[in-house]
């Protein structure tokens, strides 16, 4: 009587308590992250839906993670968001979950929480914006804002030319529309088979994101009828089938860190070698910025992600289970494409197999770091220059407008502390813009090295996610400017050119930086969060609880 009479004070009628099931909708939706802003309506969509499948519909906030807000990164409350909605979905009566998000961290972050909890789960990510349009052209979100920033100080666009550029870019709601880790995820979560065909690509504000939303409603009162679970869907093919479709599509290397963490939850095997070993024979076929040339309104118009996956077709498991309660293969079997410009065949891809994000190993990178071959230069895939060492994104960006800075195109810049613990959060600080000294020779790209991410939506020859980082002790810390660097991408290889025993004597006389946080959220991330190479969650947060919290005292 308690738990029924306080809930009818919204005003539900008493056939809501028939046994029907309740349906959680979790929501990341807030002011403070204008690419799930609209997920409240996506929410009302959803609730049609459960009534309509004769459920009972419940929508609860979680925390939204705005990327262009949060401080440091919104990538140190990625875990948080999964701790949280994680016990939601525990601690209330719920039968299953619609997960709603948009913004990078918010995907991997409540597919996390809904792995642990092991509920009955659906997917609706908001869905990307309409393309942005500046001087007659199609301008992607963020992969315009880093091009612009170079301009801007090569001098080949004003201050006013940038202020005005700045309204042309975001023009509806919806997450980023370039092929970065808000799309990718989307993507992914499709892939993986967790949220419905097409449910990746239909822009934010189209009518057909919204039906797909109520369809969500629909099928997750089915999972719950038929027990169809996350670990029922999330398995190691579906996970393999997601790696593939990431190379097809050109995705953000930020899909790796989290794969890895959401497999983590459900005790998936996956290891980053995975992610070079399994991309090999796959090619990309979709022609998307920041690697290619459209946007992901025009993705929609040529048929979506079906469409990949279909052209994909052996490459992937075929027989996957999805939230459909059908295979990959019978969602896709009959997807159409309607433009080859943006969905290339297979056997004419947009770049060739084994292009896709490589796994580097060395005595630099003894646990790995990675580098996305589509966004790099060509010309710098094999490439040894002295090293240029930087502790912080910002003591570059001090003296990143000298003329007098000593680089050339040759050199490697180092960015380092820049990892999990040591920025905290592992931020997207690794494509630093060239020096304005190179950019104003006509320099477009030079090799940069870093222990932290890289925004999906960004470019250039950037190794990225070198484990163990530089504040865990990481040869990354001993590296000296003017110690040559070899990076050897076909050989999968990165190499500080430093004899051992000078290393030796480097490591005897580092110091650890100091601690950044003695209390908080931050103290409990740095004191447990794990390297890249596992997909940077909290050690005690691996693994799966279960639905049920304590004992039932009720
Ligand atoms: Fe939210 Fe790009 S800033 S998706």
């Amino acid at each position: 009587m308690n738990h029924r009479a306080w809930m009818r004070s919204q005003g539900f009628t008493s056939e809501v308590f028939d046994g029907r099931p309740v349906i959680g909708i979790a929501t990341t939706w807030s002011e403070l992250a204008p690419c799930n802003v609209h997920l409240h309506r996506v929410a009302e969509s959803v609730k049609r839906g459960v009534w309509q499948a004769g459920g009972f519909p419940l929508e609860f906030p979680a925390m939204a993670l705005g990327e262009t807000l949060l401080r440091p990164t919104a990538m140190l409350y990625r875990n948080l968001l999964a701790m949280e909605a994680e016990e939601l979905m525990r601690a209330n009566p719920l039968d299953g979950v619609v997960l709603l998000s948009g913004c990078d961290k918010t995907t991997p972050g409540l597919l996390m929480a809904a792995s642990s909890v092991g509920l009955p789960a659906v997917m609706v990510t908001g869905g990307p914006m309409l393309n942005g349009k500046y001087q007659g052209t199609d301008v992607g979100s963020g992969t315009a804002v880093w091009r612009w920033e170079e301009d801007l100080l090569a001098g080949r666009m004003t201050e006013q030319e940038c202020a005005f550029a700045e309204g042309c870019m975001a023009r509806s709601n919806g997450h980023c529309m370039t092929m970065g880790t808000a799309s990718t995820m989307a993507s992914m979560a499709e892939a993986l088979g967790m949220q419905l065909p097409y449910s990746a690509t239909w822009p934010a504000v189209d009518a057909r994101r919204y039906e797909t939303a109520q369809r969500a409603g629909q099928v997750i009162v089915d999972l719950v009828e038929n027990d169809v679970t996350p670990d029922k869907i999330m398995t190691r093919a579906a996970f393999e089938n997601a790696i593939r479709v990431n190379a097809a599509i050109g995705g953000s290397t930020n899909a790796v860190i989290h794969l890895l963490a959401i497999a983590g939850r459900l005790g998936v095997p996956l290891s980053l070698d995975d992610f070079d070993t399994l991309i090999r024979d796959v090619p990309t076929l979709v022609n998307l910025q920041p690697s290619g040339k459209f946007l992901m309104e025009d993705f929609c118009y040529a048929g979506g992600l079906p469409a990949v996956m279909r052209e994909l077709g052996g490459l992937l498991h075929t027989g996957a289970l999805t939230v459909t309660r059908k295979t990959v293969g019978e969602n896709v079997g009959d997807a159409p494409c309607w433009n080859r410009d943006v969905i290339m065949p297979l056997d004419q891809p947009f770049q060739a197999a084994g292009t896709g994000t490589a796994v580097l190993r060395g005595n630099l990178a003894p646990d790995g770091a990675v580098i996305k071959q589509s966004a790099a230069s060509p010309h710098l895939l094999k490439h040894r220059g002295r090293a240029l060492v930087f502790d912080s994104p910002e003591a570059y960006h001090q003296v990143a407008a000298d003329q007098d800075l000593e680089v050339d195109e040759d050199t490697v810049l180092v960015i380092r502390y820049c990892g999990p613990k040591g920025y905290p959060g592992m931020p997207e600080t690794a494509n630093v813009p060239l020096p304005a000294k190179l950019l104003k020779r006509g320099v477009r790209d030079m090799v940069r090295i870093c222990d932290g991410r890289m925004s999906g939506t960004a470019y250039g020859t950037v190794v990225l996610h070198v484990a163990p980082e530089a504040a865990a002790g990481g040869p990354l810390a001993l590296v000296r400017t003017g110690d040559w660097i070899t990076l050897d991408v076909p050989a999968r290889t990165l190499t500080l050119d430093v004899p051992d025993d000078e290393l030796a004597t480097r490591r005897a006389a580092w110091t650890p930086p100091p601690r950044l946080a003695t209390r908080g959220w931050t103290w409990l991330y740095t004191e447990h969060v794990q390297q890249a190479n596992t997909g940077c969650d909290l050690d005690f947060l691996t693994g799966a609880s279960g639905s049920q919290v304590g004992r039932d005292s009720h």
